[in-house]
């Protein structure tokens, strides 16, 4: 496995091979190998799988946690060895990032809802960063996953209004056992917060089974069964429409129903297509 942490290092690497990036912020687990495992089937057996790690601070919201952010460097770098990965680019944000910088990509529709009403900046952070990543890496493809929809459909469209050459994949979202959803942010929780987060999912297979198809039902329906966790405060609970994030009255085929539910000072995301 190569790592790089420089960006002339990265560009002075012309690469043959079709290349497969899957971007992340490190602390890495299950999920994340799961998106490197999908990268390796794209890539095709003479393809090569990149990854990237950079805890990203144009997307952390003023106050948030990217001081505590998780940065276990050693472990990542063991962990995509032994996934197998080809490429590792590791930069710091000094290397990404000039103290002068004056120019950002920003999404102006899809950004405006859910996580980007509640964490204002965010979207702009990230496909300011992705797009860096995609000059830096120049991969032929980049896998993401459906855990951060809301992410993957911005990402999808920035890469169709800017006219990056990369096909967009989205992964399925990995869950724990008791249908927690894999996130970094799960070591923050408590052994209490921890065990009630599994309410999430719950709520969200019981939207998905629901047989009232309105959104204010589905939506009270889900509610109620978050509020059986004492600790859960939501944020959000809203039924929108798959590409335009749009808010929908009815369920139907093209519906997700997306939520943000604090647990103490943790905040989790999670969502799930209805049919
Ligand atoms: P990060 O939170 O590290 O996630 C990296 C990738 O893993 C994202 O595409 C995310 O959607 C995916 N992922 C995380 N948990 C998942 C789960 N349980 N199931 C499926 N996929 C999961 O997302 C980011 O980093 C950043 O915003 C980034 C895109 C790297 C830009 O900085």
């Amino acid at each position: 496995m190569r790592i790089l942490t420089t960006i002339a290092e990265a560009q002075a690497q012309p690469h043959a091979k079709r290349r497969v990036l899957v971007p992340t912020m490190g602390a890495l687990h299950k999920a994340h190998g799961e998106l490197i495992r999908v990268a390796r089937k794209t890539a095709t057996e003479d393809g090569e799988v990149a990854i990237s790690i950079f805890v990203n601070p144009l997307q952390f919201e003023p106050g948030s946690d990217y001081e505590h952010y998780p940065r276990p460097e050693k472990a990542d770098e063991n962990f995509c060895r032994d996934a197998d990965v080809d490429l590792l680019f590791r930069p710091s944000v000094a290397e990404m990032y000039a103290d002068e910088r004056s120019v950002f990509v920003e999404e102006f529709f899809l950004s405006n809802t859910l996580e980007g009403k509640s964490r204002p900046g965010h979207f702009r952070g990230v496909c300011t960063v992705v797009a860096k990543l995609f000059n830096v890496l120049a991969p032929d493809a980049a896998v993401f996953g459906e855990k951060d929809f809301q992410q993957l459909v911005i990402i999808r469209r920035m890469v169709r209004d800017l006219n990056f050459k990369i096909d967009i994949i989205g992964v399925p979202t990995v869950r724990e056992e008791d249908g927690l959803a894999y996130s970094s942010r799960n070591q923050y929780l408590n052994l209490e917060e921890r065990k009630q987060a599994a309410v999430l999912h719950k709520a969200l297979q019981a939207a998905a089974n629901a047989r009232r198809k309105s959104a204010d039902d589905i939506i009270a329906l889900a509610r109620n069964v978050i509020s059986e966790a004492p600790l859960a405060r939501i944020d959000y609970v809203e039924l929108v429409d798959a590409e335009t994030l749009q808010p929908v009255q009815m369920a139907g085929s093209n519906s997700v129903l997306v939520l943000a539910v604090f647990f103490g000072k943790t905040r989790l995301i999670d969502n799930i297509r209805l049919a």
